[in-house]
């Protein structure tokens, strides 16, 4: 046992000399112009000493500002611990940029809390094992955004609606696959209506800006006969709204669900064949992201956020090009500012921070054009 122990700490060990030793080579000059990210991912001493000028940049660029001097000074330590972290991030996730984002005056249960919202629940009833696809033919790179299936990014807000905007993503992409048309679809009707229930634990079902489940939100829509569009049950951010829902406007419908084996290949082939799918993810490393491929050496598996899977890829596997690895690309749901134009890529291979756990593809019924 204690020489298994130690062959692990000298792996760790050594793992982190080597990120810690790439990380001081990488340059993202490509990844961003923004001097103030380039100076806190690349200059230890110059992110502590200039904090407080990096505090200032920060508030100007996202527009924050602080009702008390009690209130700014306790944002501007929890800026501070966060450039901190986005230093650490950057040594354990070289191939990705990280730095200041949106999320940098939050504390990481601040942000668990108020931006993600995805709630481990049980499988509702009429969930399928989605059957063994055939993975022989499957394109090298592929992106539904290059076949019009994806609707623009939108932005959650503070509410933990994760799941509504990977379920009205991953419908959103099955009813173009079935009827030739993108329609934008309502995720406040998730918000306020869906209120689907793992029946031996009554208290954890979806509950708005309190977390929910894509499963049983396609459970929630399957019953309910569909989600209307976007325009007609627009998003507020809010579940202090009551249930508004109008059978008439339908716009979209779910035929079935499933949910897609822990299988990178299965995965990759259920998302060409039927469309973007629902993914659950560990999102720590996000907090902190620009830009770039996330590969971190370390990341927990334990799922805290609902996204949609898009597309994957291999090219430009920058900063370090010594050679092209597969990765995901996600859509997130914190509007066109964040990552990449609200863009996550993510290593495919080794199920990092969880992404290939917890996956599932929905169909939609052909609706008539009306
Ligand atoms: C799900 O629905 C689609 C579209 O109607 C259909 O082609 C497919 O066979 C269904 N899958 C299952 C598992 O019922």
């Amino acid at each position: 046992m204690g020489r298994v122990f130690r062959s692990l700490f000298i792996f760790l060990l050594s793992s982190l000399i080597f990120a810690a030793a790439i990380a001081s080579l990488v340059s993202p000059d490509d990844e961003s112009e923004d001097p103030l990210i380039r100076q806190v991912v690349s200059d230890d001493d110059d992110l502590l000493l200039n904090a407080e000028h990096h505090f200032n940049n920060f508030k100007r660029k996202f527009g924050k500002s602080y009702a008390t001097p009690e209130e700014h000074a306790y944002r501007l330590g929890v800026f501070k611990a966060n450039l901190r972290r986005a230093r650490r991030h950057q040594k354990l996730d070289p191939s990705a940029v990280h730095g200041v984002t949106q999320f940098s005056d939050l504390t990481p249960a601040e942000f668990r809390r108020s931006y993600l919202g995805l709630k481990p629940l049980k499988l509702p009833v009429d969930a399928h094992n989605a059957p063994i696809l055939p993975t022989n033919d499957l394109p090298t790179d592929f992106d539904w955004r290059d076949h019009g299936a994806i609707a623009a990014v939108k932005n959650q807000g503070s509410c933990g609606s994760c799941w509504s905007f990977s379920t009205s993503g991953a419908l959103e992409g099955a009813n173009f696959l079935a009827t030739g048309k993108l329609v934008s679809l309502s995720e406040q009707q998730l918000v306020d209506c869906d209120h689907e229930c793992d029946p031996e634990e009554p208290d954890s079902c979806d509950s708005g800006c309190n977390g929910g489940l894509m499963t049983s939100a396609f459970e929630y829509t399957l019953k309910a006969g569909g989600l209307m569009r976007e325009e007609d049950y627009p998003y507020t951010g809010t579940d202090r709204g009551t249930c508004k829902f109008d059978k008439t406007k339908i716009a979209a419908s779910v035929a079935n669900f499933s949910v897609v084996s822990l299988d990178e290949d299965q995965i990759a082939a259920n998302l060409v064949k039927n469309g973007p799918l629902a993914v659950g993810i560990n999102a720590v490393f996000m907090q902190t992201y620009i830009g770039g491929v996330s590969c971190p050496y370390i990341c927990s598996k334990r799922l805290d956020h609902g996204v949609l899977l898009v597309g994957y890829g291999s090219e430009g596997y920058a900063p370090i090009r010594l050679k092209d690895k597969p990765y995901w690309i996600i859509k997130n749901s914190w509007g066109e500012g964040w990552g990449e134009n609200g863009y996550y890529k993510i290593c495919r291979g080794r199920n990092v921070c969880g992404v290939d756990s917890m996956v599932s593809t929905v169909a939609a019924v052909n609706i008539s054009p009306r």
